[in-house]
């Protein structure tokens, strides 16, 4: 694992947007796993920017959303899916065909979860993954606690994640369980970046980086991927004692 530290928000969200349209020049076939969330806003609408004004080819990816809510109306503002659909698959217009979300509002979330598992099998794995991390560590609706093996699964929100996350929504929502791709998809990703920015991410940042390997705290899975970078901006950084 490498930390990359950038001035501001604005310069990694730059870097961030490169890195994934490298990736689709590279490997036009790349699948893509995004999170959604208030650090990838940036690098997604960068994204969308730098693929159509530089003509970059992206009709053969594979575009996988990492986590959403159980229960979630899609149009719901604070959805993974309307992060999505507003900020890429919209701008780009993507493909159906291309682009696998997780249906909030399936009868039987246990089958979502094979077929996310499938499609990822199918593709032979995930060649790039874009993760942010919570306030409790964790990745995804990946909790503390989550075996590192795990692959997609249904989750029981912590407090942490349900008291932080009605940021995303304009009214006060019960949000209990969600559902996500797992750690053992993002171990074996053949690479992944975990970006984070500002002051209130320092201390997990911190934990990230510096603390024990522990399924206690997802994010300290970095640590053993072996393309696995932390991308921080200078107050995210600012605890860290390595370089
Ligand atoms: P954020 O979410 O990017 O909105 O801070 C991070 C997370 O909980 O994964």
């Amino acid at each position: 694992m490498k930390t990359i530290r950038f001035t501001g928000y604005d310069t990694l969200s730059d870097f961030m947007a490169a890195e994934i349209a490298t990736a689709i020049k590279n490997k036009p076939s790349l699948t893509l796993c995004m999170a959604s969330g208030h650090t990838p806003a940036l690098t997604a609408a960068l994204l969308a920017k730098k693929l159509l004004d530089e003509n970059i080819d992206y009709s053969t990816i594979t575009f996988l959303g990492l986590d959403e809510w159980i229960g979630m109306p899609p149009e719901n503002e604070g959805s993974c899916h309307y992060f999505f659909k507003t900020k890429l698959f919209e701008p780009l217009q993507l493909q159906p065909s291309q682009c696998f979300l997780f249906n909030s509002l399936a009868a039987d979330m246990e089958s979502e979860c094979t077929k996310m598992d499938a499609v990822i099998s199918e593709r032979g794995g995930i060649d790039l993954m874009v993760v942010g991390i919570g306030m409790n560590g964790h990745i995804g609706f990946n909790e503390p606690g989550t075996s590192f093996a795990t692959l997609s699964h249904i989750a029981t929100l912590d407090e942490t994640t349900t008291s932080v996350g009605q940021k995303y929504f304009k009214e006060k929502t019960a949000l209990s369980k969600g559902v996500t791709i797992g750690l053992g998809h993002l171990l074996h990703a053949k690479k992944c970046f975990l970006i984070a920015n500002g002051n209130k991410k320092a201390g997990v940042i911190k934990q990230t980086v510096e603390g024990p390997v522990t399924e206690n705290f997802p994010a300290s899975i970095l640590q053993q991927h072996s393309n696995g970078f932390v991308l921080v901006d200078e107050e995210a950084a600012s605890l860290l004692t390595t370089n």
